[in-house]
Formats: structure tokens, C-alpha cells, sequence
């Protein structure tokens, strides 16, 4: 069961338009929510992310926040979703393809839930990642569509037999296709400012609040890729990724080239906020 246009319906039985202002400009918004135990997990966080977003690109929100949560935990309960992600997006609506906003046209909401999984192995065994120039636009910290450098990144990695791609600008590390990266030197947490260069993660959010009670110093400073090399651990966050220990580099090894302690030591406090 999706949701569309105000009403729950099968999926092959919705109709989008070609003017949907989604498809030619990428012009909307959207969220990831992870489920667990059939609850949203930190849902007040990304339907402020939401509001934000929708407020800095001038798009008026189709519901209340409460509103849109209702509909998110009638889609969960009529998939019996218990593990998984709900995509939700908002496009700003049909309308002829010209660039000003349209006058007339409503926001449309999309959302619909899929069971996925934990990445457990990857979450356990880490995974390896090459680095890239960050191309996208300065407003990185607002969860727009649009992803194309974003796949255009993830891709490349693949191509190169890894599974992500460090991003950077001129050499400072910003984050990665679709997780936050964080680093650990010398016993401290480094991770790059929450500015207009990067999504304020949410899982970004939880970990360092995490790392803050487990009395683990934060720099929320930029680095750069070679520091990033010279690290003792890194790992990505991300709503779908969790933390993800990331073990290579551009083939050279981050510290051991294993999972870190410091990483270890979040991971297993991180499971203890949704088990
Ligand atoms: N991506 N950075 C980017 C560029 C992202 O796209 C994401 C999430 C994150 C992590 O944010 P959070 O912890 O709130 O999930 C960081 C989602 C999952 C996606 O586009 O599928």
C-alpha cells in the first residue's frame, strides 16, 4: 500500500502526472525513516529536517507534521511493516513546465514503506570507499531531489569494486553519497560542521550525542583527505547504514584496517536506542 495524493492506494494503481514538477526540475523534497519494531525512529528530528527544507525552498507542506506522521503510521500498519524505511516525498506539484513557481499548482505527497533489513555484515565486517570531488550545489544541508552528483559519486565507487565514496571539496572531506562520515585521532570524534555543506544527518545527530555521554571529546571541524587517511578508525552514519565501519580508503588502510574500539563502543550503544 502507498500513499498518493491524499489517499492509501496500490501501486499500480497511481497515477502520476508528467507534469509533475518531480520530474522536470527535481523540484521537491523528500525524507528517509527507518522503522524498527514497527516505530518511526527519531521522528520528531526528521519532520523537523522536513519542515526546514520545505521552508527553505518556499514548498508549503500538504499536512501539519502530525498530519503527515498519522499517514506514515497508517502506511506502516497496513503493510505490517516491523523493519524497514518509509520514503517520503513532496513535489511541488503539476503543473506545464515553465521555471517560475506555479500559481495554481498543490503540493503532492508521495510515501510508501519497503522491508529492509539491517546491513548487519557490513555493520559488522566494514566496508572500503574511494575518494571523489564533492560537484554538488552549496545548499547540501537541505533533503531536496535532485541526487544526481550523489549517484553519479556512488557509482564510481562502485565501478571501482567499493561500496562508498568519500566526498570532498578541494580536499576537505564533507561527507559521503548517503551517509555522514565521522573519523576518530588520537581518542577524539571528528566530523565535518553541520553547515550548508553537508545534511544534518539525524543519525549524525544521535551519534554525537552518544559520544558526548560515553565522554568521548567531538571536533565538529572539517579535515582533510589525507587526515582522513592518517585516522585511527572512520565509519559513516546514515539512517539506512547505521554505523558502518569504513576500513580502506583509496586502497591504503584506516588505521588496522578492522573496526575500531571507539566505533564499537558507538555501535553497540547506538543499537541500545532502538532494541
Ligand atoms: N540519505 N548525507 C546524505 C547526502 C544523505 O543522503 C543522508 C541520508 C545522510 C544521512 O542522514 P540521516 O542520518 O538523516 O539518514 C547524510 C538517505 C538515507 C537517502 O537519501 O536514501
Amino acid at each position: 500500500m502507498y500513499f498518493y495524493k491524499n489517499q492509501f492506494l496500490h501501486k499500480q494503481d497511481i497515477q502520476i502526472s508528467p507534469d509533475d514538477r518531480g520530474y522536470y526540475f527535481g523540484d521537491g523534497i523528500y525524507e528517509v525513516f527507518r522503522v524498527y519494531n514497527g516505530q518511526i525512529y527519531e521522528c520528531g528530528a526528521h519532520m523537523q529536517r522536513l519542515e526546514r527544507t520545505a521552508s527553505e525552498v518556499r514548498l508549503s507542506l500538504p499536512h501539519t507534521s502530525d498530519g503527515i506522521l498519522t499517514i506514515l503510521n497508517k502506511l506502516i500498519q497496513h503493510n505490517s511493516l516491523v523493519e524497514g524505511t518509509v520514503y517520503l516525498q513532496i513535489t511541488r506539484g503539476e503543473a506545464p513546465r515553465a521555471h517560475p513557481f506555479p500559481t495554481q499548482a498543490e503540493p503532492i505527497l508521495l510515501a510508501y514503506c519497503s522491508e529492509v533489513k539491517r546491513p548487519l555484515a557490513s555493520i559488522h565486517n566494514g566496508i572500503q570507499a574511494v575518494t571523489q570531488p564533492d560537484i554538488r550545489w552549496l545548499r547540501c544541508d537541505l533533503k531536496t531531489l535532485n541526487l544526481l552528483p550523489n549517484i553519479l559519486a556512488k557509482q564510481t565507487a562502485l565501478d571501482h569494486g567499493v561500496q562508498e565514496v568519500v566526498l570532498h571539496r578541494d580536499g576537505t572531506v564533507t561527507e559521503c553519497s548517503a551517509s555522514n562520515l565521522m573519523m576518530v585521532r588520537d581518542q577524539v570524534l571528528y566530523t565535518h560542521p553541520a553547515n550548508h555543506l553537508i545534511l544534518h544527518g539525524i543519525t549524525r545527530a544521535v551519534v554525537l550525542r552518544l559520544a558526548h555521554a560515553l565522554h568521548i571529546p567531538v571536533k565538529e571541524e572539517p579535515f582533510t583527505t589525507e587526515q582522513l587517511l592518517q585516522a585511527d578508525e572512520a565509519f559513516i552514519t546514515g539512517t539506512t547504514v547505521e554505523i558502518t565501519p569504513i576500513l580502506q580508503v583509496d586502497g591504503q588502510s584506516i588505521g588496522t584496517g578492522t573496526p575500531g574500539s571507539t566505533t564499537q563502543r558507538l555501535q553497540a550503544e547506538f543499537e541500545r536506542t532502538f532494541l
